[in-house]
């Protein structure tokens, strides 16, 4: 893939997830907000494009596997795979944070009362997740199903434009809880727990962090990959 400076940020992690790292580490929202030039995330994140295009070069050398499989996959696999590898962990992960944000609070939330803040943050994003996970499952997903089945059969489309009012929703849900990890990152200097803390600062905070980090790996799949080629197929479709 040619990268240059009106290559679209999303486009890049697409072709190479590892990609993501650099953009986390300067601030650059890939999975909501990622469809901007990588010139104009540099102009908003007030650093230097061509430093980061070269760091760039130096990630995209190393193939990513995972990129390749991804794409390879049929809209219904991917949709599977999401449920299988995404929905799965946080449904996971969800309670065992909880339990650890507990813990934490009971311990240090007076030394430290933004941890109730992060608490409450999380409980929304728990909450959240949960039933918009469900929506996905219940609403959206089938009816992507469905258009590849319709494809299969060449029957042309019965629900033509069905997908839109679903995907903006999720779209702006992602946006949402998006903003909600920024604060938490925010109230924690990014996951930095204060000197010589105890194991269950350290603890939380890294399992914290990468329920982060698989949120934005799950919503760029959605948002980037998923939506996006649901969205042609159902255009395709109705021609
Ligand atoms: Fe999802
Ligand atoms: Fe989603």
């Amino acid at each position: 893939m040619e990268i240059n400076t009106s290559t679209i940020v999303s486009d890049i992690v697409k072709s190479n997830f590892k990609t993501a790292q650099l953009f986390e580490k300067n601030s650059i929202n890939f999975c909501c907000g990622g469809g901007i030039s990588i010139a104009e995330a540099c102009k908003n994140a007030n650093i230097d494009v061509n430093e980061l295009l070269s760091e760039i070069e130096q990630v995209m050398l190393d193939s990513d596997p995972d990129a390749r499989f991804v794409e390879g996959l049929a809209l219904d696999e991917l949709a599977d795979y999401i449920v299988k590898r995404h929905h799965s962990y946080v449904r996971e992960n969800i309670p065992f944070l909880q339990m650890k944000i507990q813990k934490l609070c009971d311990s240090h939330a007076d030394d430290n009362p933004d941890l109730l803040e992060v608490q409450n943050l999380f409980n929304q994003i728990a909450g959240n997740l949960t039933s918009h996970m469900q929506k996905e499952e219940m609403v959206l997903f089938p009816l992507i199903r469905n258009l590849v089945k319709q494809k299969q059969a060449g029957t042309g489309t019965t629900q033509s434009g069905a997908i839109h009012g679903p995907i903006s929703v999720m779209e702006r849900e992602h946006e949402a809880e998006n903003e909600r990890f920024e604060n938490i990152r925010a109230l924690t200097a990014d996951y930095t727990p204060p000197a010589n803390s105890c194991n269950t600062y350290r603890v939380t905070f890294d399992t914290l962090e990468d329920f982060e980090q698989d949120f934005h790996r799950h919503i760029h799949l959605e948002n980037n990959i998923l939506f996006k080629k649901a969205m042609a197929l159902d255009q395709e479709l109705a021609n």
